[in-house]
């Protein structure tokens, strides 16, 4: 079962042009896109570098280490569906943005 996870207001995030925030043990690139936001999993399938440090494109982040993009809408990677991404529901309640996130599952 989801959950709703307050990560901060967005005046206390450092948006560059990501935030790296942190939900149920997930690391989460969230963006400012237009008058509302955007999150999916930080870390870059490929190599793991920070997608929050990527360029933002039209719609798109574009990984600063070898330039995969990734859809910020749907997590798909350029490179083929292998390589996309989770995204993550966003909304802002009371001044503070909340992320909804379904926990992790253990291993056995
Ligand atoms: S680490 Fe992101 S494209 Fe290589």
């Amino acid at each position: 079962m989801s959950a709703w996870i307050d990560v901060g207001a967005p005046a206390e995030l450092e948006f560059r042009p990501g935030a790296t925030v942190v939900a149920a043990g997930r690391r989460i690139a969230l963006f400012r896109v237009g008058d509302g936001y955007r999150a999916l999993d930080n870390p870059c399938p490929h190599a793991g570098a920070a997608l929050a440090d990527g360029t933002l494109l039209d719609g798109k982040v574009a990984c600063f280490l070898h330039c995969w993009e990734f859809d910020l809408e749907t997590g798909a990677c350029d490179v083929g569906p292998e390589w996309n991404v989770r995204v993550y529901p966003v909304r802002e309640r009371d001044g503070r943005l909340e992320i909804e996130v379904e926990p992790e599952v253990a291993p056995d």
